[in-house]
């Protein structure tokens, strides 16, 4: 059959906690033609640490690149018309590999070891047990908290150091810590940053280096908003800061280069899209920023992937929250164009719940299940479930929290759990969105959402009774990889992409109005409050 001739097509990875995509869209309308996806193991070794094997991630971009394409011939699809490809990715996940090799540079032990000079791949400082073969430390984890503890008795100058240069309070979540624990802890990695071969970077740069020749060639980069989430970068520069590598004891020179969100990295080096340029980074928050539209000071969106992320574009000035939200880079949409800003909230564990109800509990076999118990009782019926696994991010940035789940009756049963946790998601939500409001001084009018939750309409009911404003879902969820494509068409060398509104005809919208009354909308949200606060202290 005769081929179909399109505009300029668009590529874009969109390298998740949870999975993998690779997505294909028509840069004329912003449909999108074709994708593949992967789901991505995650390892929990031990309380509180979790794990993904960079080779495994690697390998499944390469796949969902490859099936993508398939089904586009079988669509009668000519491979050739993508022009450029994006790449969206979790971010903070932290990467150190062998730049001779390629490997990823962690010890090949599985299992704890106990530190010892006749082990050459023991612990060398801090008497933890190594990682797995070939793993990263992902965003979530914990690990790191020691670290934390023991970094933040010696932050000069005052408490505001690490915030003023980064926007970021010092935490487990960021990379420079994970990094940091890496060098402590990993001798291989040690001896590799001794000997020259070591390289650092965010699932961004692993994928790109990577992609674009590895040990071969590879372009060992980063964009600015993922240099943005390492706690290494000034985001008033836009430069990785001297003094803050040498308080996190990081040599600057495994650090990636720093380049803008929009502009050609380098071109694929194998696969059915061989020689295709990479000409687009974001993290995953940032690209579903951009693939929003939200290119406005005061616009926002929520995203609901692995966690929750909200974030308002401040355009081109730095605001710093008085309500425990960050202060990031949004984008830089070329070499040459101005950064833009933004305030972001983030909820640690949003679809992970789900997960967690899948996996751990079993009440569900597939994610999309929760939906059919959460509606069969319409109701948590007084059951509260607030998810804290790793502790609680903003608001409350509180380290010590763990989950629970309250207000138990002998009525309650499996979908009552299931709706709980669907509003758990909606009541962390609101927390942020308060906070945001309050930061910025005009509360939101509406709420512009995206993320693979977004399809459960309950959830979006929910979220819009108890948020008490509309909230607005675009016809295709996949607004993240939509966000890393058009940074991809737009850059300079490419040009198939304007990042205007009529380029995205193909999306339309759906609202969701509030059909509680406001009374009950509160009631439910103070007791959530309750609950949250049972969850703090856990730890110590
Ligand atoms: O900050 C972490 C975030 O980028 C992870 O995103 O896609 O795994 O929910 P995701």
């Amino acid at each position: 059959a005769k081929k179909a001739v399109l505009g300029p097509l668009v590529g874009a990875v969109d390298q998740g906690t949870s999975s993998t995509r690779f997505l294909v869209f028509n840069s004329k309308t912003a449909e999108l033609l074709s994708h593949h996806q992967v789901e991505i193991k995650q390892e929990f070794p031990r309380e509180g640490w979790v794990e993904q094997d960079p080779k495994e991630i690697l390998q499944s971009v390469y796949e969902c690149i490859e099936k993508t394409c398939e089904k586009l011939g079988q669509l009668n699809i000519d491979i050739s018309n993508i022009k450029a490809i994006g790449v969206s990715n979790q971010r903070e996940t932290t990467v150190v590999w062998d730049k001779l090799t390629g490997e990823p540079l962690y010890n090949a032990v599985a299992a704890p070891v106990s530190p010892g000079p006749s082990d050459p791949v023991a612990v060398v400082r801090s008497g933890s047990s190594v990682p797995a073969a070939g793993t990263s430390s992902v965003w979530l984890d914990l690990r790191t908290q020691s670290t934390v503890e023991n970094l933040s008795k010696r932050i000069p100058g005052n408490n505001n150091f690490v915030k003023s240069k980064t926007g970021l309070p010092l935490s487990t979540y960021f990379s420079a810590v994970k990094l940091r624990w890496l060098l402590d802890n990993v001798r291989k990695v040690q001896r590799a940053v001794e000997e020259d071969r070591a390289l650092f970077g965010t699932i961004d740069s692993w994928l790109i280096w990577s992609l674009t020749g590895g040990a071969h060639g590879g372009v060992h980069c980063t964009d600015v908003t993922n240099a943005s989430r390492t706690m290494l970068f000034n985001i008033h520069s836009l430069e990785w800061d001297k003094e803050l590598c040498e308080f996190f004891e990081i040599p600057m020179k495994i650090l990636p280069n720093v380049r803008s969100s929009s502009e050609i990295y380098g071109l694929m080096k194998a696969g059915a899209l061989e020689g295709v340029p990479i000409s687009g980074c974001l993290g995953d928050q940032s690209a579903a920023l951009v693939g929003q539209m939200c290119f406005q000071d005061g616009q926002a969106k929520n995203t609901y992937g692995t966690g929750c992320f909200l974030l308002c574009n401040t355009g081109r000035k730095c605001v710093f929250s008085e309500h425990g939200l960050l202060t990031t880079v949004a984008y830089k949409l070329g070499r040459d164009k101005p950064v833009y800003y933004a305030l972001e909230g983030s909820v640690a564990i949003a679809g992970a719940v789900i997960r967690w109800l899948r996996d751990n509990l079993g009440i569900i076999k597939t994610s999309e299940e929760i939906e059919k118990l959460a509606k069969e009782v319409g109701t948590s019926y007084g059951c509260y479930f607030v998810p804290a696994f790793s502790g609680l991010y903003a608001p409350y940035w509180e380290p010590s929290a763990r989950g629970i789940i309250c207000g138990l009756t002998q009525f309650t049963n499996k979908c009552h759990i299931a709706f709980a946790a669907l509003e758990a998601v909606c009541f962390q939500t609101r927390e942020i969105l308060d906070a945001m409001n309050r930061d910025c001084g005009i509360p939101l009018s509406h709420l512009q959402v995206d993320g693979g939750m977004t399809n459960n309409k309950i959830l979006m009911q929910l979220q819009a009774d108890i948020l008490y404003i509309p909230v607005v879902k675009p016809s295709m969820p996949e607004t993240t990889a939509l966000g890393a494509a058009m940074a991809a068409g737009a850059a300079e060398g490419v040009g198939v992409w304007s990042l205007e509104p009529e380029d995205l005809s193909a999306v339309t919208m759906e609202r969701f109005e509030p059909q509680i009354n406001a009374e009950e909308s509160e009631i439910r949200y103070s007791t959530w409050k309750k609950a949250v606060m049972k969850s703090v202290g856990w730890v110590t």
